[in-house]
């Protein structure tokens, strides 16, 4: 169970912003990873959602592969449908949320999995409403995102990162457009989501929060 990322490297324009860097995440740990800002949290997160491609190393979740180092040390991208595969076991809740704002919030969680006919729409609006339930948002599934506060955004985006019970359930600095109130009830839900078996990677520069709900916790400094 879990993710592992091996002898991953990352360079923008000549520049290494990951060198030589393992990873992993076991089923309900909650990793937070904290760093100064510009050390490379964002892009790492983003090479396991396969927003950007690193240039060395293996990426998996169980039996999916993402990428496989091969003999000259680069990184070879799997087919597009085994990344489909593995991308169906990884979500991720960004910064700003993205949520699709002409859609509403049961259309923003149904879209994805019924458009690569994952699920009957049947089956994604009850797993949907379930999730929306879960995460204390459900009253306001036929809005609009825009109108709907930071906070409940960010709730609709992990139901909507949820859909497919992926293993691991990546957040973007959660906290960072958050009162302290608002955070420790991020805080206890991604707890409950944990306790479930899912793996969560945290990147955050909160250290208080990280202290109060992480794991276990990893530096971006080992990035370089
Ligand atoms: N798409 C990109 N093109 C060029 N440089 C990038 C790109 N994405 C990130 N970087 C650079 O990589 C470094 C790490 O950025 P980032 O991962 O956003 O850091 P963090 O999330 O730790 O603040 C920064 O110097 C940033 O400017
Ligand atoms: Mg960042």
């Amino acid at each position: 169970m879990g993710l592992k990322a091996i002898n991953i490297s990352k360079e923008f324009n000549d520049i290494k912003v990951i060198k030589d860097f393992d990873f992993a995440i076991e089923a309900g740990e909650i990793v937070t990873l904290i760093g100064k800002s510009g050390t490379g949290k964002t892009t790492f997160m983003r090479l396991l959602n396969q927003l950007e491609k690193a240039d060395n190393g293996t990426i998996f979740i169980e039996d999916d592969y993402l990428c496989r180092e091969t003999a000259n040390g680069k990184a070879e991208y799997v087919s597009k449908k085994e990344r489909l595969a593995y991308s169906n076991q990884i979500g991720m809740v960004f910064q700003d949320y993205q949520l699709f704002p002409n859609l509403t919030i049961l259309e923003n969680c149904i879209e994805a999995p019924t458009a690569q006919k994952l699920m009957s729409k049947e089956q994604a609006v009850k797993k949907a409403e379930l999730l929306l339930g879960q995460m204390d948002i459900l009253g306001k599934k036929d809005e609009f995102p825009g109108t709907l506060s930071g906070g409940q955004q960010q709730r609709v985006a992990i139901a909507r990162a949820m859909m497919l019970n992926p293993q691991i359930l990546c957040f973007d600095e959660p906290t960072s457009a958050l009162d302290r109130d608002t955070a420790n009830g991020v805080g206890k839900m991604i707890q409950d989501i944990a306790a479930d078996g899912t793996g969560i990677l945290i990147v955050t520069h909160d250290i208080e929060f990280a202290e109060q709900y992480g794991t276990r916790s990893v530096s971006s400094d080992s990035f370089i």
